[in-house]
């Protein structure tokens, strides 16, 4: 209930306004996100290659109705491509990039201005030396990412794609995706979807997970298990081992700010461990999804509004 009370705010224009006014949220996005500028990002980055782990860096923003900002972001990407490789950081550092910051919801071509400036992104990635990785959103963009994921291996084939597990196709995805070369980056999914396509209930949708964890290890593909779950994180070491999966033939992900010590336990213990770090100035719509998965956040978020 919280969860999509919280959820339905993440997409409402009047409750932005209200939380980003508050000059203390601040404090609590902070948690979160790396900062405004890329050059913070880079620092991020830089103090995480140190410790051994691997980053994906995402240029905060979603849902873009204007060309010029969808353009906007490319060169964003494209700066920091360029930034990452004059630190020395593009063998440790990739980039997420969520297509509706790109252009996918512009009508009457957005799929296609997506792919067009997708592959732009990747252009630059590929110069570097380094990988894209698409974000999944809602249900209804669904079709439409794994299209512009399957057009763009066509030339850049190391781009990846996120599935989500609480979507009732995602186990069949999961197979037809598990083939040599593919990264597949395996979340929960964060979006509020109705029960006709996705599970609800938290042990249905982490059943789910299992399932589509043992079809993307049992295949070719390069699994990146995007999880802070304890559980999901052991059964998918396991499945590995079973499977004869060497350290370098998949990965754990998590969020910047979520779990910092597991994430370094799991790189101490020999793991690959990628850490998702978003950045910039548009954080309102991935902040609130962060708070709406687990209701302490609210309550730390609600006490650090009203505490001094
Ligand atoms: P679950 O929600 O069951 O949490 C397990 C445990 O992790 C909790 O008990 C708690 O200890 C900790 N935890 C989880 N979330 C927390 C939080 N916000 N704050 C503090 N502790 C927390 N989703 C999507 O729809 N599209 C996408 O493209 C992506 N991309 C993505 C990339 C990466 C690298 C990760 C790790 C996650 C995503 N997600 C995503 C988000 C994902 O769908 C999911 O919402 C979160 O990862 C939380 O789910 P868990 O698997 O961690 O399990």
């Amino acid at each position: 209930m919280l969860r999509s009370v919280m959820l339905t705010a993440a997409r409402s224009g009047a409750i932005r306004g209200l939380v980003e006014a508050n000059p203390l949220t601040r404090t609590v996005v902070d948690r979160f996100v790396a900062g405004s500028e890329s050059r913070e990002a880079i620092g991020v980055t830089a103090r995480l290659a140190e410790e051994g782990l691997h980053v994906t860096l995402d240029h905060l923003g979603e849902d873009t109705t204007d060309a010029t900002r969808a353009d906007d972001t490319v060169r964003a990407y494209q700066e920091l491509l360029s930034e990452l490789h004059h630190a020395g950081l593009a063998d440790r550092a990739e980039v997420s990039v969520k297509l509706s910051a790109v252009g996918q919801q512009l009508s009457p071509d957005g799929e296609k201005i997506a792919l067009d400036n997708a592959r732009r992104i990747c252009e630059s990635a590929a110069a570097v030396g380094t990988t894209v990785t698409l974000d999944m959103e809602d249900h209804t963009t669904t079709d439409m990412t794994l299209r512009t994921l399957s057009d763009l291996r066509v030339d850049f084939p190391w781009v990846g794609a996120v599935l989500q597990a609480y979507l009732h196709r995602t186990e069949q995805d999961c197979r037809d995706l598990a083939t040599a070369g593919s990264r597949v980056r395996l979340c929960k999914g964060a979006y509020s979807e109705p029960a006709s396509v996705a599970f609800q209930d938290k042990q249905e949708v982490d059943r789910s997970y299992v399932r589509c964890t043992r079809a993307l290890m049992a295949g070719e593909g390069h699994p990146m298990i995007a999880t802070h779950d304890p559980r999901m994180i052991a059964i998918a070491a396991e499945l590995a081992e079973r499977h004869g999966r060497g350290a370098d033939s998949y990965e754990f992900q998590m969020l910047y700010g979520i779990r910092p010590a597991e994430q370094r336990r799991l790189a101490a213990a020999g793991h690959n461990l990628r850490v998702y770090v978003p950045y910039g100035e548009e954080w309102y719509g991935y902040f609130m999804r962060r708070l709406a998965e687990r209701p302490a956040n609210i309550g730390f978020f609600l006490r650090s509004l009203l505490t001094r």
